[in-house]
């Protein structure tokens, strides 16, 4: 991690009763450096809050906006929880991972995208949804999912 990063996350721990109150936002400080947070990384910031390596290494895998391998430059994600499945998002997960040649949680050879599923987005109305970069994109089929992830740089 940069010096700069450590500093930022260092001035973090006075806005919080205890230090590990501060851990989500200096883990995303972490991240911003390269796009994921590797072992090392995760070390250095557990050092820094005092915690055993695995404890920042069990919040980044439980998160799903935490990355701890390099990320594709477009991220999307397939809700799979139920209303979407009943619209047939796992089938859409799959097709489109076929497509693009990867599977959940994989990214494309040319790290365009990184594809995975996702938990309910809270938009069950309009299922099946993608969440490609922070962006909605509803009442899917595969067709349109298609032309989405194709028309990504
Ligand atoms: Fe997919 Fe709720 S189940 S948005």
């Amino acid at each position: 991690m940069r010096a700069e990063t450590r500093e930022r996350i260092e001035k973090l721990f006075d806005r919080y009763p205890e230090k590990r109150g501060a851990l989500l936002p200096a883990l995303y400080l972490a991240q911003a450096e390269r796009g994921f947070v590797d072992r090392e990384a995760a070390r250095e910031v557990a050092e820094l809050f005092d915690l055993a390596p695995v404890e920042v290494m069990e919040v980044l895998t439980f998160y799903n906006m935490f990355h701890t391998e390099p990320q594709g430059r477009h991220h999307v994600y397939v809700c799979t929880s139920l209303p979407c499945s009943l619209r047939g998002s796992r089938t859409l997960l799959r097709e489109l991972g076929e497509h693009l040649g990867v599977g959940p949680g994989e990214t494309t050879a040319d790290g365009r995208i990184s594809l995975d599923r996702e938990e309910c987005l809270g938009s069950c109305g309009t299922a099946p949804v993608l969440r490609v970069d922070g962006r909605y994109c509803e009442n899917l089929d595969l067709d349109s999912a298609r032309r989405i992830v194709d028309e990504l740089e």
